[in-house]
């Protein structure tokens, strides 16, 4: 009896095991994110050619600021000037790359990457921004770097402006000046010129939004300027202009025997209507999606122009302001063909996501005009989201695939690689950082669902960061790094944390095979059932 009751007892699990991810989901962050339809954890590995990448950007890295010829950029000026950055800390030599390239290459190798996103310094190959002079040492650095990535099977994608822009350029007004459109097409040549034979991949410049806004209306990034209203329209204006020439300068005398990809990078957060069951609110919500990402998406991947609502909205704000023209610069019939599709691939940098609703003032003209208040948009972040070391990151996996989406519809389904992702944690040297892996593993599901069920065109996925560096105006305060970095030492050593062993298990298995290793185990584990259970038969 005893015999039978076992025997029933064993037979019954053999079924009971095979329970399906579905019926019980897994959540990354249970107590916030629950809902099964949006949020539970998708398994699946990604497409085969898929790119899995980790970014850095030069100013946050390098260090040796003043070696070997290199120029100042404004990213040395504004972390030289007391107050502008946490801790009075500056990039002077930051993780020092510039001497211990070798020790980023292999973290690299450890990790199993085959793709590396870095930034070149403009004042490193030109002191001056021109070139009128060319810095050999600065030219020998990126070669040797590219040469050593390459020795090692990993590809180089490279960022040609990641806001670290020649002093001496600003001296002359910077963005605001459209003379630097020639001297940033004169840079990018130089680059493809020295680098393109072993780059496939270049990105033109780096969130254009940070530069515009944090750089010129907020001054909380360098060149630390205060101009609301006008000036931001400027520098996004001349950015989008040096974009276009960078594109065409590649386009006609490089590609066909390079052969390499050439994109820009924007950023963005997605911007979820408060209530949707509001058309008003819905409508702000797109709005501040254009103000942000459309700003410079809809003129590379649309029609050379400015989106319809950024048009209309400040050319009646500045009529209102009694101006004889909109603050918002208008491209030349000839300038938007020059400027349409110049892009062979979408690069987003995503990590949060904000509410949005609808504001109008009714004070309206009496507040100083600015790119904030322009769009009459409220955004927040949820207090009930789960945080980061930064006051601006919260994490909100869902939104990275509602973004993707948006991405595809409204610029006709690009190709699109992340090349931005990750999670900050407050300056510690914890290597458990459990807080990363969950992000990961979260944003990661979600672009694969975006992949898999939404067949978003997304080809590759670039983690921020490689190592901790140099973050802003934070400085060394807050950390994005797979790997710890004690900045007060001098060997300044890579040590892995978890998440650097998450993200290479990750690379491995080009994602999360997970539900095939459980029903392998099941499988496994039925088979060991079974045979019991016809022992037990036997006997
Ligand atoms: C991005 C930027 C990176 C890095 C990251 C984390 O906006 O491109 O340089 O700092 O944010 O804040």
């Amino acid at each position: 009896m005893t015999f039978l009751i076992i025997y029933y007892m064993l037979f019954c699990l053999m079924f009971f095991e095979d329970i399906s991810a579905d019926e019980y989901p897994k959540f990354i962050y249970p107590d916030v994110f629950n809902d099964s339809k949006r949020d539970a954890f998708h398994y699946g590995t990604f497409p085969e050619d898929f790119i899995w990448s980790t970014a850095t950007a030069s100013y946050q890295i390098e260090g040796a600021w003043n070696e070997d010829g290199k120029g100042p950029s404004i990213w040395d000026t504004y972390s030289h000037e007391p107050g502008n950055i946490d801790n009075g800390y500056t990039g002077d030599v930051a993780c020092d790359s510039y001497h211990k390239y070798q020790d980023d290459i292999d973290s690299m190798k450890a990790l199993g990457l085959k793709y590396y996103r870095f930034s070149l310094s403009w004042p490193r190959i030109l002191p001056n921004g021109t070139i009128d002079h060319i810095n050999q040492p600065g030219i020998d650095y990126y070669n040797n770097l590219i040469n050593a990535l390459r020795d090692a099977g990993i590809s180089p994608m490279v960022t040609l402006y990641h806001w670290d822009l020649p002093q001496a350029l600003q001296d002359q007004g910077g963005w605001k000046n459209d003379e630097i459109i020639g001297h940033y097409k004169d840079y990018a040549r130089l680059c493809f010129e020295e680098f393109g034979d072993r780059v496939g991949f270049w990105i033109t410049f780096n969130e254009p939004w940070v530069t515009t806004i944090l750089g010129h209306e907020f001054a909380s990034m360098a060149p630390g300027i205060r101009e609301p209203g006008t000036t931001p329209y400027i520098v996004a204006h001349n950015i989008l202009r040096s974009h276009a020439e960078a594109y065409h300068v590649y386009d006609y005398s490089f590609r066909s025997k390079q052969k390499g990809k050439i994109g820009i990078t924007l950023n963005s957060d997605y911007y979820q209507a408060a209530d949707m069951n509001d058309p008003d609110t819905i409508e702000a919500a797109e709005r501040a999606q254009q103000f942000v990402m459309g700003w410079f998406g809809h003129p590379v991947y649309k029609n050379g122009d400015y989106p319809e609502v950024m048009k209309e909205t400040i050319a009646r704000k500045s009529t209102q302001e009694g101006l004889s023209e909109s603050r918002l610069p208008e491209f030349t019939e000839n300038e938007k063909s020059f400027l349409a599709k110049t892009a062979d691939f979408f690069g987003l940098n995503c990590y949060t996501t904000s509410y949005a609703r609808s504001i109008r003032n009714p004070a309206g003209p009496l507040i100083p005009p600015s790119w904030s208040t322009d769009q009459d948009v409220f955004s927040w972040k949820s207090q009930n989201w789960p945080t980061s070391g930064s006051d601006w990151l919260r994490p909100v996996p869902w939104g990275v695939r509602r973004l993707l989406n948006w991405i595809k519809n409204e610029y006709d389904d690009p190709v699109i690689y992340i090349t931005e992702n990750g999670i900050s944690t407050i300056d510690t040297a914890n290597l458990h950082d459990q807080i990363r892996i969950d992000y990961y593993s979260a944003y990661l599901s979600e672009v694969l669902k975006a992949i898999d069920i939404d067949e978003v065109n997304v080809k590759g996925y670039t983690a921020w960061s490689l190592m901790d560096n140099f973050e802003w105006s934070r400085g060394y305060t807050e950390r994005f790094g797979l790997h710890y970095i004690d900045f007060d030492s001098t060997e300044k050593t890579r040590i892995p944390k978890d998440s650097a062993a998450f993200y290479a298990q990750v690379i491995a298995d080009n994602g999360f095979p997970a539900s095939s290793v459980q029903s392998g185990f099941n499988a496994g584990f039925r088979t060991i059932l079974l045979a019991i259970c016809i022992v037990f038969a036997i006997i």
